[in-house]
């Protein structure tokens, strides 16, 4: 019977060694590090990556560093280096037991001149003390002879960048303290600094000799041992990493040593890890009884949510892909927002809560933002780092011709991540009932937003004959919407109806805080000037903004976008590029082929507001306009709950597995940069709103289940304004 709590490979596949690493990713919410082998192998993408250590780049503006790598583990047999990719593998096992976080790899190997061993790995990031990392190696030889293991520290951290690699990493020092040893280094951009501690013991065998070397970058414990035929050394290597974020400066090498030297034994570290595991699953675990790939792949996306959640920081925020990969820079987008929020707000308030206040933190950006393009309120970043300023890069090399340079407008004109933090935080408050963290902060980022828009409408007097105003309407005009392959649009329904939406909020949200927290109203409407001319404002904005609908219930997505070309989307098939691979990225902006269902993800977000009839008409004409394969890897989650919501279980079923499998099987191709994260934590999604049938009204919560034919039973948990609810559901 295969375990529905592990994701194993029984294969080592040098071809796909960046995919594995990713999918083997372990972490604690605080960093995560990639699935590469301890002892190395060309080509691999080691990394670690650490929550808001981002350090200035090229192009890319800022991204997160890869920390100074505490895997690296050299052992020698009868000093000949044990690698994958020399001498003879004769058995391979590599497991990530996702109930308790630890990443195992058992592998049978012999020396090009006839050793052999049996080598059993095990790591993981302790998610009880979060500054943690444990490494063991259990190596039983089949041989009498010399073992030798180095164990290091290494700072010659790289940031892959395709065609070259960025070293952010400045040394400043490193020593002994208490038995174990240290490094000190300082990003060269940020000046952020980091403290790592490094300790191994050794148990099986008498230790011949032990030294630590010190060389520059890497110290490194070196043991040497006799070892016997059948008998198993084991080499545990404990390492803390702290970073100037978290402590002192002065503090930071003694606060490193601490940690490290307070590990009494492996087995307390895994007993502590495996209580800690086991309150996040109680929490957050899923059920399905009927479909083994869907409960294993769940649990894995749920696993990739934890492990990159920031559990005891709100400074910090959830890049696309995590904290598993180089892609996108450790940068955050409304992935956040729309895709992963529920999955917390709903499961884990306080995980939402501090990726909540990580926004109203950023206020400041948003608010320059605004200001340098002429307008009022919070613009917030498309791309948001450490500091809430833009770091969308402008220019980036042209995916099939590296000698051009693509100019990259998101930044500048994709608006619509104001409404959508704006509606993350209004959700956020409506699922847990945290008054406090609405008063405090929900709604400032609710009235700053709607500020900007506000600001950011233009009116234009002689749209004649438009519904609702006819003879006037407000626009924004010159958008990108959720749907990237069409840049520089005029209305875009998406961003349209969210403003429209933030505005409204608005007004009930200050309507609400005059009565519940009188003077926090007060204190916003003079730091936010919001007058009685501003609020009339915002209310003309709202009934006079341009929503267009067919009288059929049909939405065009922007202005023009029912005058482009068609495109066949099957006749395209089989392809392994997307839309915009095929087209150009002038040619995409002229058909009417899609990243992203754009008009759908909205009727998802506000379902209540608008009728079956509508839904049915808009997910029968978008659906086959998208580019569900190699389009967004946001789109399938979505699709599937639409899919639901229209009554087509097949269909609703195949999305749903496109966006389960996306990172397991690499549906799409680029799996070897991280972990998709929006689509991970859209399974959730998927699994509550969609199948089960998830919904909050004003009088509480209800479920409209559609279970997939095959699925036995659903359950799961989730908070309801303080209380845990468990949903069980069967075919019955
Ligand atoms: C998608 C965006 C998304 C970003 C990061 C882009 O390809 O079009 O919607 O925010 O990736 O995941």
């Amino acid at each position: 019977m295969t375990d529905l709590w592990a994701v194993t490979h029984t294969q080592f596949d040098p071809q796909h060694l960046q995919h594995a690493e990713t999918i083997f990713t372990i972490g604690n919410g605080y960093l995560s590090t990639r699935g590469a082998f301890e002892e190395g192998y060309p080509g691999d993408e080691r990394a670690t990556l650490l929550h808001g250590v981002f350090d200035d780049a090229p192009m890319v503006m800022t991204e997160l560093v890869n920390a100074p790598d505490w895997l690296a583990l050299t052992i020698r047999l009868n000093g000949e280096r044990f690698s994958l990719a020399q001498g003879t593998l004769e058995a391979f096992e590599q497991t990530l037991d996702l109930k308790t976080g630890v990443l195992t790899r058992t592998v049978r190997w012999r020396s090009p001149a006839g050793d052999g061993a049996t080598l059993k790995f095990e790591r993981f990031a302790s998610l009880a003390n979060e500054h943690l990392l444990l490494l063991r190696c259990t190596v039983t030889p089949e041989f009498e002879g010399l073992l030798e293991i180095h164990a290091a520290l290494d700072a010659h951290a790289y940031n892959e960048h395709g065609a070259y690699r960025l070293a952010h990493w400045h040394w400043l020092d490193q020593g002994e303290r208490r038995k174990a040893a240290y490094l000190l280094v300082r990003t060269h951009g940020t000046g952020l600094k980091l403290a790592g501690a490094l300790r191994c013991q050794i148990n099986g065998t008498a230790v011949q000799a032990q030294d630590m070397w010190h060389a520059t970058m890497v110290p490194t414990q070196v043991v040497q041992l006799e070892v016997k035929a059948g008998q198993p050394v084991v080499a545990e290597k404990f390492v803390a990493l702290v970073t100037s974020r978290d402590v002192e400066v002065d503090r930071l090498v003694d606060t490193a040593v601490e940690h490290v030297t307070a590990v009494t034994t492996w087995e307390a570290a895994l007993a502590a890890q495996t209580a800690a595991w086991q309150a996040e699953w109680e929490r957050c675990n899923v059920i399905v009884e009927g479909d083994d790939e869907a409960q294993l792949a769940l649990r894995f996306n749920l696993f990739q949510m934890l492990i990159a959640a920031p559990r005891h920081d709100d400074r910090v925020n959830i890049g696309a892909k995590t904290l598993s990969g180089f892609g996108y820079c450790g940068h955050s987008f409304w992935d956040t927002e729309i895709f992963m929020l529920p999955l917390f707000s709903y499961t884990s308030p306080h995980i939402a809560r501090n990726l909540l206040t990580y926004r109203w933190r950023n206020l400041p950006g948003a608010r320059a933002k605004a200001r340098a393009n002429g307008f009022e309120g919070a613009q917030f970043p498309w791309e948001s780092a450490a500091t809430g300023e833009e770091v969308t890069p402008t220019w980036v090399p042209h995916f099939a011709d590296r000698t051009q340079l693509v100019r990259i407008w998101t930044g500048d004109i994709e608006l619509h991540i104001s409404a959508d933090i704006a509606y993350a935080a209004q959700q956020y408050w409506q699922v847990t009932g945290d008054d406090e963290w609405f008063i405090q902060q929900g709604a400032e980022l609710i009235l700053d937003t709607a500020k900007f828009w506000a600001s950011r409408a233009e009116w234009h007097p002689d749209r004649a004959g438009v519904p609702p105003a006819a003879g006037g309407v407000y626009e924004y005009r010159d958008v990108i919407g959720p749907d990237e392959y069409h840049e520089h649009v005029d209305n875009n329904f998406y961003t349209n109806r969210m403003a429209q939406w933030n505005l409204q909020t608005a007004l009930h949200t200050l309507a609400w805080l005059k009565n519940q927290a009188p003077d926090k109203a007060q204190q916003l409407i003079g730091q936010l000037d919001l007058s009685e001319q501003r609020l009339a404002h915002w209310q003309a904005v709202i009934d006079k903004l341009y929503l267009p609908v067919q009288p059929n219930g049909l939405i065009e997505q922007f202005d023009g976008y029912f005058q482009l070309r068609e495109i066949d989307a099957a006749a395209l098939e089989p392809r392994s590029q997307s839309f915009q691979q095929i087209f150009g990225i002038a040619g995409a902006n002229e058909v009417q082929g899609i990243k992203q269902p754009d008009v759908l993800i909205l009727l998802h977000l506000l379902r209540s507001e608008f009728s079956a009839a509508l839904v049915r008409v808009n997910y029968d004409y978008y659906t086959p306009r998208t580019d569900h394969t190699y389009g967004s890897s946001l789109g399938p989650a979505i699709m599937a709950i639409m899919a639901c919501e229209v009554g087509l279980p097949a269909d609703a079923y195949e999305h749903f597995r496109r966006a389960v499998r996306a990172d397991l099987h690499d549906v799409r191709g680029n799996a070897d940069d991280g972990i998709h994260a929006a689509s991970a934590a859209g399974t959730w999604q998927v699994m509550a709103f969609g199948f089960a049938g998830l919904r909050l009204t004003p009088d509480g919560w209800h479920l409209h289940p559609r279970l997939p034919q095959h699925w036995k039973r659903l359950s799961f948990k989730f908070c309801y304004r303080g209380e845990w609810q468990t949903v069980d559901l069967t075919q019955e």
